[in-house]
C-alpha cells in the first residue's frame, strides 16, 4: 500500500483514491497488482538474485508483462534488485535522488521491498510517494521526479519499456525540499 507524504510536514495520506486525485494532474497513475506466481515467493525472499534467478523471477511474473504488452504495447522488461550491500548503491542513489525528467515514461512494478518517488505538484508543493510490493506506478515522460530508497535499502522492481529508449535522466535545477525518512 502506497503512502504519500508532503515535504516539511507530518501530513501522510494512505487512502488510495485520495493519492490518485493528488497525482492525477501530473498524469501519474498508481495501481495495485497483487504479486503472485508460484516460483516468485522463494525468489522474492532472497535479498540478492543472480542472473539466472532474475530471469526466473521475471518469468514467474510474466502474466503482468503479457497483459501490459497487450494493453500498453510495452516491449521489454527487466528487473532492478537493490540491497544494502549492492556495490553501486551510493552511485545509483546519487544519480536518481535529484530532480530529473526522462524523454520516455517511467513504469515500475514493485514486487519486493520499498522505494520512494518524489514529485512536484502544480502548486509547487513537493511530495514523496512510498511504494511497496504490489504497487504499479506510471510516470509520464517529461514529468519532474526523483527516486530514493528508504532506510531498509531493499527493493525489487520490474521496469517496463517501450521501444523508444529515452532513459537518460535530464536534471532540472529545482532543489528538493526536506522529507523525514519514512
Ligand atoms: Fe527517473
Amino acid at each position: 500500500m502506497a503512502t504519500l507524504q508532503y515535504a516539511e510536514s507530518a501530513r501522510r495520506i494512505t487512502d488510495a483514491a485520495q493519492i490518485a486525485t493528488i497525482l492525477a494532474p501530473l498524469g501519474i497513475t498508481l495501481q495495485t497488482i497483487p504479486v503472485t506466481g508460484g516460483r516468485a515467493a522463494a525468489l522474492l525472499a532472497q535479498p540478492q538474485l543472480d542472473a539466472e534467478a532474475q530471469v526466473a523471477l521475471l518469468t514467474a511474473l510474466d502474466d503482468v508483462f503479457q497483459r501490459l504488452q497487450r494493453e500498453k504495447g510495452y516491449q521489454e522488461r527487466d528487473l532492478v534488485v537493490l540491497y544494502p550491500e549492492h556495490p553501486q548503491l551510493p552511485e545509483l542513489n546519487a544519480r536518481f535522488h535529484r530532480m530529473h525528467t526522462h524523454d520516455d515514461e517511467e513504469v515500475r512494478y514493485i514486487v519486493d521491498g520499498e522505494g520512494v518517488f518524489g514529485f512536484v505538484l502544480e502548486d509547487g508543493a513537493q511530495v514523496e510517494l512510498t511504494v511497496q510490493a504490489g504497487d504499479y506506478v506510471h510516470i509520464p515522460a517529461d514529468v519532474e521526479h526523483w527516486f530514493r530508497l528508504n532506510d531498509a535499502q531493499r527493493i525489487k522492481a520490474v521496469r517496463y519499456f517501450s521501444a523508444r529508449g529515452g532513459w537518460t535522466p535530464h536534471y532540472t535545477d529545482r532543489a528538493l525540499q526536506h522529507f523525514p525518512n519514512p
